[in-house]
């Protein structure tokens, strides 16, 4: 019956058609939209006239947008507060929510998905006329606006991309949005995150719902993912082309950024600070917000898993910012303030662990690089302010100072030098750097060469770490290769401008009151006695040694095991300048096959120099003028300790057990008169 009497009102409507928008359709506050406009119009406008009094009638579902089967005079009261009239509805097509509110003294009900919907055709209200699905209401301030209601799953792209006013769009959430789809970002949020839960993430007063101003901000480059006010929100790491905010109305902070959080600094003070995760990087974080300027964030708690990050105090710029920042703070692991430098170009970074986390290394230029200001901030209490990529570190004596950080691996040129120029470069050193980067040189070491593991070959007791003072020392010639601390050295012969030593290395000298000279090293005696000598392989020449460190008297040389092998030997007691000191001591004294303290002294010109085979050493001859040489004190002792003095070209000839030794000058087979008896002897005889 109901059917038929609705298909005779349908036949008086179309009929009536002609006239206009006067027609309309008639309806009682029971009369559900599907009833009567639903199987005509279900998706173009349709004109109904509603009774007065419908704040009784049948049920509603939705706000602003309102399910089929809901009573449609019921549910225009609801949408505008006005009661009966002439009222323009329109089908709508996918909705995926109807959002139930108490409004004008009706409650809805929500729901999900129907496959009919509708709303009502605003043109002319209060607010100068509303979109479809829109609400005119009280936005606060006696102001009146139109609102989109949404739910807890609504986001941007499902309902503000196509409602906003120049980028900002007015929405109504419902109470207890701490529920409700993901959001990712924080302050600036992705389109995909629902918006009312958004909005409880950004502000707490929201978790009861009311009026969100969204506002789109366009592309982000990354967005973190934080825990605030109940609602946990994701990161987004990469580019993305549309964004929004939640806009804030008055706080402590009085204006900060979108990007921004008004954020209790402690102390009653507040401050606007970017809000960041464990994952951003300073690239995608402050570089995008503040350039190159100072860039104060808060840190969430735990980020001790995180990004990668490369580099002690001073970090490349694709580091995670908060990681870095609980590396290099110590009461960092729960989170805070902090404030990030930007620091410019660096030459190399070292990799270290500290407060349980591990930094990467990187030992080449990054042009962009960045520092917290708190990482120093106890030496800059006590007075003693440290640099950018320094550390205010426990420097012995419970005293606190500055060092800089390294690593087993990073290499003079791309730390010390860079920092410091020629100034002294007082380092702190890991444990464990017997292994770690390439070392050349004894003492003195090349700027390529690994400073932490330079300093366990040069400073005893510095595998376990500490600090040292590396000092630049000028040209070398010559790199000796040697073992010691279990650390073996490289050996280099080259003129090499740039190098460095070790404030620390002869340190028991000094106690001893000896200073010795940056080449050299603090020798132990058995007694217990101590003597600056020069340490060398079995390679190191004269020239670029004794010679060369101006040493040419008394020049007191260590030397390793084993200079039976080793570098070229010309001569016999005198050797050319050229010659391995440590192999022509080998062959100018028995016992020193097993290394030893020798003292040679420079002896000038020569006319010629004799080879020959001597404790397992063949030296070469030469037989020509030279003009510098060498000797060794030691080769005559035997000869000195039985009351004779030889010349620095004899030696000491043991003659057995009964006749005493005697001094006497090798020869080889091509020496000739001239040049050796009549050359050193004139007309005496010629031993
Ligand atoms: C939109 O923004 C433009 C430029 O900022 C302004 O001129 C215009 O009045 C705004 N329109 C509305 C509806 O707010
Ligand atoms: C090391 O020193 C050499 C020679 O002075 C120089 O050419 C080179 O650039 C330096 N390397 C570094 C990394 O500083
Ligand atoms: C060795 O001495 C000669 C002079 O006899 C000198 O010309 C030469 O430069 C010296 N060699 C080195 C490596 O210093």
């Amino acid at each position: 019956m109901k059917a038929i009497a609705y298909a005779l009102l349908v036949a008086v409507y179309i009929l009536q058609a002609r006239c206009e928008e006067q027609c309309s359709l008639p309806a009682d506050c029971f009369t559900k939209w599907e009833e009567v406009c639903g199987e005509l119009f279900p998706s173009s406008l349709c004109n109904v006239m509603c009774p007065k009094g419908c704040n009784l009638g049948e049920r509603i579902r939705g706000t602003g947008t309102y399910t089929g089967d809901s009573a449609i005079c019921r549910a225009y009261v609801h949408a505008t507060g006005t009661d009966g009239g002439f009222v323009a509805a329109m089908g709508t097509e996918d909705k995926r929510f109807f959002i139930g509110s108490s409004l004008n003294g009706i409650r809805s009900e929500s729901t999900g998905a129907r496959s009919t919907s509708f709303a009502f055709l605003e043109e002319e209200n209060e607010c100068g006329g509303c979109q479809l699905g829109e609400i005119c209401t009280d936005v606060g301030e006696g102001k009146k606006a139109c609102v989109l209601p949404l739910d807890c799953n609504a986001n941007w792209d499902n309902s503000c991309e196509d409602y906003n006013r120049n980028g900002t769009c007015l929405v109504m959430c419902p109470a207890g949005c701490t529920r409700g789809s993901s959001v990712w970002g924080t302050d600036i949020y992705r389109t995909a995150s629902s918006i009312c839960r958004a909005a409880v993430h950004s502000n707490a007063d929201l978790a009861k719902g009311g009026i969100v101003t969204v506002v789109a901000q366009g592309e982000q480059a990354s967005l973190a993912g934080t825990h605030r006010n109940g609602v946990g929100t994701m990161g987004h790491y990469g580019d993305i082309d549309q964004s929004f905010s939640i806009a804030r109305s008055s706080e402590a902070c009085g204006g900060c950024e979108a990007f921004e959080t008004c954020q209790d600094l402690g102390d009653g003070q507040f401050g606007c600070v970017l809000s960041l995760d464990c994952r951003q990087t300073w690239e995608d974080s402050c570089k995008v917000r503040y350039g190159q300027e100072k860039c104060r964030v808060l840190c969430p708690e735990g980020c001790k898993n995180g990004g990668g990050i490369y580099g002690s105090d001073i970090y490349t710029s694709n580091s995670a910012v908060c990681r870095a920042a609980a590396h290099a703070i110590p009461d960092m692991k729960n989170g805070g303030v902090v404030n990030v430098l930007s620091q410019g170009q660096q030459q190399g970074f070292a990799g270290t662990v500290r407060n349980e986390i591990g930094s990467g290394a990187y030992y080449k230029p990054k042009p962009e690089t960045f520092s917290f200001v708190e990482t120093t901030s106890a030496c800059a209490t006590a007075g003693t302010p440290c640099g950018p990529e320094q550390t205010c570190q426990d420097v012995g004596d419970g005293k606190l100072g500055c060092v800089l950080q390294l690593d087993c691996r990073i290499y003079w040129g791309i730390t010390c030098k860079s920092h410091y120029g020629d100034g002294p470069c007082r380092v702190i050193c890991p444990s464990g750097c017997k292994s770690g980067g390439g070392v050349w040189g004894t003492d003195i070491y090349s700027n390529v060469s690994a400073v932490c593991r330079a300093a366990v070959h040069a400073v005893p007791d510095l595998n376990e770490g500490g600090v040292v003072t590396a000092l630049p020392q000028g040209e070398q010639v010559h790199f000796a290769s040697t073992v010691r601390n279990e650390v073996t050295t490289g050996r280099m012969f080259k003129r090499w401008p740039e190098t460095f030593s070790f404030a620390e290395a002869t340190s028991a000298c000094k106690e001893a009151g000896l200073n010795c000279e940056p080449h050299q090293t603090c020798h132990v005696h058995e007694d217990g006695k101590k003597s600056c000598v020069m340490a060398v392989d079995c390679y190191s020449r004269w020239s670029d040694t004794c010679k060369f460190q101006h040493g040419e008297d008394n020049c007191r040389v260590q030397c390793p095991a084993g200079c039976v092998k080793g570098g070229s030997v010309h001569g016999s007691d005198v050797y050319t300048n050229t010659s391995a000191v440590c192999r022509a001591a080998v062959h100018a004294i028995s016992g020193m096959k097993s290394g030893g303290l020798v003292t040679a002294t420079a002896q000038g010109g020569r006319l010629t120099f004799p080879g020959s085979v001597r404790n397992d050493v063949s030296s070469g001859n030469f037989h020509r003028k030279w003009d510098e040489s060498f000797a060794f004190v030691e080769t005559t002792s035997a000869c000195a300790a039985a009351g004779l003095t030889c010349a620095p070209h004899e030696t000491c000839v043991e003659m057995g057990e009964k006749e005493p030794p005697v001094c006497a000058m090798q020869l080889d087979c091509w020496v000739k008169w001239a040049d050796t008896c009549k050359h050193l002897y004139g007309d005496k005889p010629c031993p």
